[in-house]
């Protein structure tokens, strides 16, 4: 977008946050957007890029190239942009931003609009917890690449009695059936009970293979009978974001992952 020009409001707020203009007229009209500080519901209104426009409460610029979403994500809900027969982690996302009875402070101020997002990794369908939503393959691949090893925390509660020699076993890179050693990874038990045979541990990976803490538990002679990832590399899961809420990264989560993957 040229700085100088004047184009109608409309045609900004779609170029700036990726909405078709029907969508962005319909976020003018209900008085999600600003121009220098003041609501403005008139989507034929001519503004200057560099006047201060936000949706939301969020300045928007023609550098908000991507976006960057925290979903808590809930049992039940595969980690897929598209599954012919489970309801998925874009569909929870896409149906959140519908929502009209949800206020600005709910939807915590994201559009997805024309964007392809898609999940950063998978978590099973039984998973819970932190889970990565953007448009930024660049970020996505390196986060998800081998190389930079980010570590990804999870707490699990587990069936069966821990051993004794288990975090070792861990910290020596667990052999998974036939098909690979893990590599060393942190197990600490939180909490035991003898009596019901279970406990809680906290788990931490360095690489995100298919089924990988239940599959590791397993090799120990404990089932995972619950999961939920806590935080993946610098990005910690928002104990405020409720199972299926979702929000963007702030602008410092947002600096400190990419600065993470940047660095190595
Ligand atoms: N390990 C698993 O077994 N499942 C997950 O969803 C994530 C890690």
């Amino acid at each position: 977008m040229a700085t100088e020009k004047q184009i109608r409001l409309d045609k900004f707020i779609s170029e700036a946050a990726g909405l078709t203009r029907k969508d962005a007229k319909a976020v003018i009209t209900k008085g999600r957007v600003s121009v220098g500080g003041e609501i403005c519901k008139n989507s034929d209104r001519k503004v200057l890029v560099t006047e201060e426009i936000c949706l939301d409460g969020v300045k928007l610029g023609a550098a908000e190239e991507f976006l960057y979403l925290m979903l808590h994500k809930p049992s039940g809900v595969v980690s897929a942009t598209e599954d012919g027969r489970d309801r998925t982690v874009l569909d929870l996302v896409r149906e959140r931003e519908a929502d009209e009875t949800l206020s600005k402070e709910d939807l915590r101020y994201f559009v997805i609009g024309k964007r392809e997002l898609f999940p950063v990794g998978r978590l099973d369908k039984d998973t819970e917890g932190l889970l990565l939503l953007t448009d930024d393959g660049e970020l996505a691949h390196r986060l998800l690449s081998p190389k930079h090893h980010v570590d990804k925390v999870y707490a699990a509660k587990v069936s069966g009695t821990v051993p004794q020699d288990a975090a070792e076993r861990f910290a020596e890179g667990i052999q998974v059936g036939k098909d690979y050693k893990a590599l060393p990874a942190k197990l600490e038990v939180v909490s035991t009970d003898t009596q019901a045979e279970c406990a809680e541990v906290k788990i931490t990976l360095h690489e995100g293979k298919f089924h990988q803490v239940k599959r590791m538990c397993h090799e120990i002679g404990c089932e995972v009978t619950y999961l939920k990832r806590l935080s993946m590399g610098a990005l910690v899961l928002d104990e405020a974001l409720q199972p299926g809420e979702v929000r963007r990264l702030t602008e410092e989560e947002r600096e400190q992952l990419c600065g993470e993957v940047k660095r190595q």
